[in-house]
């Protein structure tokens, strides 16, 4: 296992961290899918004894499943060996004194003294300006005064002004972004990454594998990856791709297999900053290219087009669509669309007047284009 330092804790982090969000599971007698617990303790057993010591959950996690399994994986002993870290479920606090009524709950789920890290759980810029509004900083003062909590972050899901706005808004301990090499335009992006490093504030990675998807490209980027004389799998350059940045602290996989445990641990002998040369770096823009090509609508989420007067989210439906493609996973369109249905911003709203395309700088022929995403949605169940 490598290690780096980590920013203010003065401790040393593996570069793997283990995220609890995909857990090993099993039918229970109602028929419900719920965690394996012993699996999943004996998987995040192993992963410490192999050198993992942070460990991270949140309160929504498999169903509000994941602290209490988390806590239970860490008895024994194993408490001790890790940073371990939850996130507060900012979507549930409607007053100051819900920070600290979630915060309790969720040491009682797990059954420990203290967290090592809390993060404010999946960030948008309004999410955040809300908490903001409702004291999140007299918060988080008063849980490390009496010694709930050591260090605080937060995880983010926005674009890169929103991220910068929020790094510069406290003197935050971590951040944790979603990063992969096909995340390094979009998200915080890599210029956030490394603005993040420039202020001192390590950077937690989390769906470096884009949630599993790059464990298994298409077949054109497979080609590819068995014809470069590395020999390394397709993980290994989506892990090496994140590791190579020093501004990254740990690099978070939510592994669901033991064989995924034991994958990650051999690969993350060798994840270290600078572990790709020129040539490996030129390689993995190439992937990204062959990904890329696969794309259907040149749309680039410029939101001109936004807002629609009938409400309809074009972006989200040709980030959708697009992805569909790109990550060979078409299946994924039906549910994807469909939650944008429920959200009323599905293409069955669009009255053709136009106004999008007048202003599309693309010029993207987008009504025919939305209704023939629609139908093809329909297809897979939308
Ligand atoms: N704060 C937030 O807003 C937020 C959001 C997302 C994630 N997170 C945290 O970040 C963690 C990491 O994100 P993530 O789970 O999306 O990570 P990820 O590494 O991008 O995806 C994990 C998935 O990758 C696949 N995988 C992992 N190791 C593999 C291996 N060696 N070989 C083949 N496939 C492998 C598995 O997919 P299969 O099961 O399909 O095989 C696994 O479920 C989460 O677990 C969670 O703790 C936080």
């Amino acid at each position: 296992m490598q290690y780096v330092p980590f920013g203010k804790t003065g401790k040393s982090v593996s570069r793997l961290g283990f995220g609890t969000m995909r857990l090993p599971t099993v039918e229970n007698e109602e028929g419900q899918s719920v965690i394996n617990r012993d699996e999943a303790i004996a998987m995040i057993r192993r992963a410490i004894d192999g050198g993992v010591n942070y460990v991270d959950t949140a309160y929504g996690y498999h169903q509000g499943e994941s602290e209490a399994l988390t806590g239970l994986a860490l008895k024994g002993g194993y408490r001790e060996r890790v940073m371990l870290t939850t996130k507060l479920p900012q979507w549930l606090v409607k007053e100051a004194k819900d920070m600290d009524r979630l915060l309790d709950e969720q040491l009682k789920k797990l059954d420990v003294a203290y967290l090592d890290f809390y993060l404010l759980h999946a960030l948008d810029l309004a999410a955040f300006r809300r908490l903001k509004s409702l004291g999140y900083q007299d918060f988080l003062k008063r849980a490390r005064a009496d010694g709930r909590i050591r260090h605080a972050g937060f995880s983010f899901h926005d674009d890169k002004d929103a991220f910068i706005e929020i790094i510069d808004d406290y003197p935050w301990d971590m951040a944790q972004i979603q990063f992969n090499y096909l995340d390094d335009e979009t998200q915080a992006t890599l210029e956030g990454l490394k603005y993040a490093g420039k202020r001192g504030i390590p950077v937690v990675i989390m769906e470096p594998l884009r949630g599993g998807a790059l464990a298994n490209p298409p077949p054109e980027v497979q080609r590819l990856i068995a014809g470069n004389q590395r020999g390394y799998s397709p993980v290994e350059w989506a892990f090496r791709y994140c590791g190579q940045f020093p501004e990254v602290a740990t690099i978070l996989s939510g592994m669901s297999t033991m064989e995924q445990v034991e994958d990650n641990l051999r690969v993350f002998e060798r994840v270290s900053p600078g572990n790709l040369d020129t040539h490996d770096q030129a390689f993995i823009k190439s992937l990204k290219d062959a990904y890329l090509k696969r794309l259907k609508v040149a749309c680039t989420a410029c939101q001109y087009c936004q807002p629609c007067p009938e409400g309809v989210r074009i972006p989200d439906i040709f980030e959708i669509y697009n992805e569909a493609y790109m990550l060979d996973c078409r299946e994924s369109l039906g549910p994807r669309y469909g939650n944008l249905a429920k959200a009323e911003g599905d293409a069955s709203r669009c009255v053709a007047c136009g106004q999008c395309e007048a202003i599309c700088p693309q010029q993207l022929p987008i009504i025919e284009l939305i209704k023939d995403i629609h139908e093809e949605a329909r297809t897979h169940g939308a």
